[in-house]
């Protein structure tokens, strides 16, 4: 590390402060205590070549010391731009496909069904909905990596032309297009959303992979092997 032209001690400021220090050193006074117009004007000169030389860690050139400034400045303002990545209100499990198939099979999708999954995982419903039954999936997840598997595994299916994900909060999202509705969340979860479910267009199927609704009886239920499904209908 370089010394501080005035002090000699270790230089703290950041590294572009250290490019280009200013020398405060002053000329030596003579015996006399006085000093000459020589001395002045060697001590002068002496601070207009430290006025333009760059003090540098010895052998770092300037451009790389830039470069690291730059880079600095970028990831602190990456890291300030950053939101924190969303809470998931409940952690991912997959509904197995059977159950998954039979609950689209209790709503009664066809083609012309717009089938959205709230909290849609590895998005293994919307693309049922559209491989088997021709549909039009979407799903609404709130962890982006999930919303990464969910593409891959639509291409992989070749329905990805068919299908949407999208990463959002299934509390806010706007499920307006939806015909049908399907999630397998938690009956804490079931609760804040009834509200915003029974608001959805009359004639919209519901179908819920293990919990209900308070308030809201069902108006089918299935047991598919250890599983029960729930299908409810907004009244028209
Ligand atoms: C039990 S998994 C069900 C996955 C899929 N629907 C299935 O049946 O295979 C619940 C999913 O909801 C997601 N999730 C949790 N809270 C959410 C929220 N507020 N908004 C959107 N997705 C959420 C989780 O990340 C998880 O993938």
């Amino acid at each position: 590390m370089p010394g501080s032209p005035a002090t000699g001690r270790p230089f703290s400021g950041p590294p572009m402060a250290w490019a280009f220090a200013l020398a405060s050193a002053k000329a030596p006074a003579d015996k006399t205590g006085h000093r000459n117009a020589e001395q002045e004007e060697k001590s002068k000169a002496a601070r207009n070549r430290l006025r333009m030389r760059p003090i540098l860690p010895s052998g770092m050139p300037v451009r790389f010391l830039i470069a690291i400034s730059l880079a600095l400045a970028a990831s602190q303002a990456s890291t300030l731009g950053q939101q924190p990545a969303p809470t998931p209100d409940i952690h991912f499990t997959p509904t197995r496909h059977a159950i998954a198939d039979a609950m689209l099979q209790l709503a009664g999708v066809t083609a012309q069904d717009v089938v959205y999954d709230l909290g849609s995982g590895d998005g293994r419903i919307p693309i049922i909905a559209a491989q088997k039954y021709g549909a039009r999936g979407v799903g609404i997840e709130i962890d982006p990596r999930l919303v990464t598997q969910s593409w891959g595994n639509a291409n992989d299916a070749q329905v990805a032309n068919r299908v949407r994900f999208l990463v959002g909060d299934l509390f806010t999202a706007d499920l307006g297009e939806a015909t049908v509705v399907t999630m397998y969340l938690s009956p804490s979860i079931m609760k804040r959303l009834t509200p915003t479910l029974r608001a959805l267009k009359p004639g919209t199927r519901i179908v819920s992979h293990q919990f209900t609704m308070p308030g809201w009886p069902p108006d089918d239920r299935r047991q598919v092997d250890e599983a029960e499904i729930l299908l409810w209908r907004v009244p028209k």
